[in-house]
């Protein structure tokens, strides 16, 4: 049973809060308290942080206690307040879909910057609208990287597959709710399977890429609250990379880019895939943590060869 504050002013329960996630040994236990003090009451930081007497009523303290023994118990923060930020947009997320990583907002960063450089090379000027690009997002999840871009390039056309139907369910609602529903078309598809070949600009994907082997290793917040098809690439973990490259040399036009996210260790073993003729400029990214986090390159445009 909850052990219910005597004192149930702001001060107090954040306190308490925050030594039960400690002592449960809740990674960042001060900022879960307090998102989950925020969502209990439904107040935003500033008051909290203004309002630090104020006491709570009795059945708002009840329901943080609730969401505490949650949090306690493994549920991820993000699914106890339904909401992840990414790229500056509050995004759902509910357990049918990866929550958003920080580092996923390295692909946007890698893609834009791409993209501008193409526009440079052929003379346009870099600020990019991506009027005539067309885009697809392969495993799209909760839709962060596609409504990302769709907010960054004004005018291109985007897809966004997945092969979870509820997956999909998911990013349709974030699009509405973010304004970007028109933007973007969410397609049930494995990889790109149903596209016309020698489509797209740009691919970009942040595929499953974990190794089954490294499951019981993983914090039980995701072991046991995130999906499987989001999660795993294989035994190894990079095995998905592989159909994944095929099929981006196939769908996109010559000179257009892949960007991919890779696990904390899977450059090793995707980079080689890119080092034959089909690919060129390969680029490595490296996220705020110094581990190659995203690798990209252009798809070469295929020179006449010569008859002999
Ligand atoms: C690591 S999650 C990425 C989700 C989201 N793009 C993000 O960055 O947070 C991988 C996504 O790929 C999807 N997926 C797995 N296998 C797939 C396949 N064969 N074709 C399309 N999507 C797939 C999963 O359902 C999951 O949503």
């Amino acid at each position: 049973m909850n052990t219910v504050s005597t004192d149930r002013s702001i001060r107090a329960l954040l306190k308490q809060g925050i030594e039960q996630l400690r002592a449960a040994n809740v990674p960042s236990f001060t900022l879960a308290a307090e998102l989950l003090l925020l969502h209990a009451s439904a107040r935003d930081r500033v008051w909290l942080y203004s309002h630090p007497e104020e006491i709570l009523p009795e059945p708002v303290a009840e329901a943080y206690f609730t969401l505490l023994a949650r949090r306690s118990s493994g549920v991820p923060t993000q699914h106890l307040t339904g909401k992840q930020e990414f790229w500056g947009l509050e995004f759902g997320v509910s357990p049918d879909v990866l929550i958003p990583r920080p580092e996923t907002e390295h692909l946007i960063e890698v893609a834009l910057d791409r993209l501008a450089v193409r526009e440079i090379r052929t003379g346009r000027p870099p600020r990019l609208s991506g009027e005539g690009i067309l885009i697809v997002d392969i495993g799209t999840g909760s839709g962060c990287i596609a409504i990302a871009l769709a907010k960054e390039l004004s005018a291109a056309t985007i897809y966004a597959t997945d092969i979870s139907k509820a997956a999909l369910e998911v990013a349709r609602r974030n699009a509405t709710h973010l304004g970007f529903a028109d933007r973007i078309q969410f397609l049930e598809s494995n990889l790109l399977d149903g596209f016309s070949p020698h489509s797209f600009d740009l691919i970009i994907s942040n595929p499953p890429y974990i190794s089954r082997r490294e499951a019981a290793s993983l914090p039980v917040e995701v072991r046991g609250h995130e999906p499987e098809v989001a999660l795993y690439g294989g035994e190894e973990g990079y095995e998905f990379y592989g159909s994944l490259i095929l099929e981006a040399a196939n769908y996109l036009k010559p000179g257009g880019l892949l960007v991919l996210e890779l696990g904390y260790n899977s450059l090793p073993a995707v980079q080689p895939l890119l080092e034959t003729s089909e690919w060129l400029n390969i680029g490595v990214t490296k996220d705020l943590a110094g581990i190659p986090r995203v690798l990209s390159a252009e798809r070469r445009i295929a020179t006449a060869t010569a008859k002999g």
